[in-house]
Parts: structure tokens; C-alpha cells; sequence
């Protein structure tokens, strides 16, 4: 049977840098909802023009677009390991998600609550270089690349994210506590939290020994 993990907590609480370590050496399937957006923004389409101004303000795009796109997920991963990366973020989008899984008789195995405090947010999101290319998400202090702004990966220039400036990043953790925090007393009798302040390896391993 298929496993589903959801990935819950603020902005640059690590869970891309975790989801991406499932994905390399688990075989995950990564679906992060920022992602597939910022997909969107860049190909400019329907769902990007619309989205880019939510984004680009640090607010969450509307519920009815991000659930469509979670169902064309669903359907074309039917029978994969599934990690959702920074969906759900709203009680509506979960209980849309419940109804999906219902209708494919699958049931969400583990949701993992990253927890770290807003002060330290700030710091990695103002840190924080992704390459533009395969997606890798690097630190200038915590996890630098081995050459200067240059992927490891697939040798792109890095790139930092327009909605990583600090008033964006402000109102993305404001978002995050009205909006998406609700979702912990949802999910409560499925939540294993982690400490996302230790290092990344200890909290792969952690997350790895609960799944
Ligand atoms: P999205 O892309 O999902 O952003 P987010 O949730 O704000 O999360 P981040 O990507 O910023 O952080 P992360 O937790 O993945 O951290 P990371 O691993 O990169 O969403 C962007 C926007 O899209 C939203 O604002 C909204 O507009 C829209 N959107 C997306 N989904 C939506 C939805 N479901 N509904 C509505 N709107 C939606 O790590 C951060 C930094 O820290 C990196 O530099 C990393 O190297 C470093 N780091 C990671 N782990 C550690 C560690 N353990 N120690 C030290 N440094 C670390």
C-alpha cells in the first residue's frame, strides 16, 4: 500500500530540503504546491498569471486553484509514495484532500509538524538560494553550495526567491499562524512533531524512523 505524508509548518521550517532527501533516497513523490506554482508563474500560465500576485504578497492563492491541481497530482501518482509539501494550508483544502483520498480509498499515513520559532524563519528565508533549474534548495551559512551561487547539482547560477524578502516573509509566518496553524488541531490525531531546528540529517533520520 502507497504511503501519503503530509509535511506541515511555516515558511522555511525545511521542509522542501527534507521532502527532497525522501525523494533522492527513498523514491518519494515530492508535491509541494510552491513548486508547482512558481511552475506555473514561470511557464506563465492560466494558473500562474492568476497566482503570481498572491505570491508575490505572501498570501495564500485560493483554495479551488490549488485543489484542482492537487487532483491532477493525485491521479497521475495514484499508486506512488506521496509527501505534500506545504499542502494542505487551509481547513478547506484538507477537507478537499479527505474527500480525494476517500474516493481512492487511500488514508494519510503521518502528517509531520515541523516546529521552529518565527526569529529563526526570517533567517534562513533571507539565507536561502534555490537553483531555477532542478529545484535544489541551498544556505549561504547552513548549506552552501561547493562553488559560490553555483548549483551542485546541475551547475545553474542560484537564484533567490522573490517572496524571500523580509516584509513577504513577514506576512507569510502572519499567514501561516491564522491560516495554516488551525490545520495542527485537524490533523491531531495523526501528528508526529519534529524539532526543525536540529541538523538535516538528524531530522531525515528522525522523520524516516516515524514513516
Ligand atoms: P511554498 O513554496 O510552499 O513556501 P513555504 O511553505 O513558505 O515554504 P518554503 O519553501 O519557504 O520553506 P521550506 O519549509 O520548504 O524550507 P526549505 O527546505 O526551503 O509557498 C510559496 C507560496 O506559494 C505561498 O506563500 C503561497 O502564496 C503559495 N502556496 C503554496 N502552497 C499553497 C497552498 N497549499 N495553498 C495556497 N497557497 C499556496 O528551507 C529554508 C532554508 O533553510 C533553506 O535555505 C535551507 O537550506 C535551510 N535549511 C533547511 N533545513 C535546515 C536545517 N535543518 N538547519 C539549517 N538550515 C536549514
Amino acid at each position: 500500500m502507497s504511503k501519503i505524508i503530509i509535511f506541515l509548518g511555516p515558511p522555511g521550517a525545511g521542509k522542501g530540503t527534507q521532502a527532497q532527501l525522501l525523494k533522492e533516497r527513498n523514491g518519494f513523490i515530492q508535491v509541494s504546491t510552491g513548486d508547482l506554482l512558481r511552475e506555473a508563474v514561470k511557464n506563465q500560465t492560466e494558473l500562474g498569471k492568476l497566482a503570481k500576485k498572491y505570491m508575490d504578497e505572501g498570501k495564500l492563492v485560493p483554495d479551488d486553484l490549488i485543489i484542482s491541481l492537487i487532483k491532477e497530482k493525485l491521479q497521475e501518482y495514484a499508486d506512488k509514495n506521496i509527501i505534500f509539501d506545504g499542502f494542505p494550508r487551509t481547513i478547506p483544502q484538507a477537507e478537499s484532500l479527505d474527500n480525494l483520498l476517500f474516493q481512492l480509498d487511500k488514508n494519510i499515513d503521518a502528517v509531520i509538524l515541523f516546529k521552529i520559532e518565527d526569529e529563526e524563519v526570517v533567517k534562513r528565508l533571507a539565507g536561502r538560494r534555490v537553483c531555477p533549474s532542478c529545484g535544489a534548495v541551498y544556505h549561504v551559512i547552513y548549506n552552501p553550495p561547493k562553488i559560490d551561487e553555483i548549483c551542485d547539482k546541475c551547475g545553474t547560477k542560484l537564484i533567490q526567491r522573490d517572496d524571500d524578502k523580509e516584509e513577504v516573509i513577514r506576512k507569510r509566518l502572519e499567514v501561516y499562524h491564522q491560516q495554516t496553524k488551525p490545520l495542527i488541531e485537524y490533523y491531531k490525531s495523526k501528528i508526529v512533531e519534529i524539532d526543525a531546528t536540529d541538523n538535516p540529517e538528524n531530522i531525515y533520520n528522525k522523520i524516516v524512523s516515524m514513516i
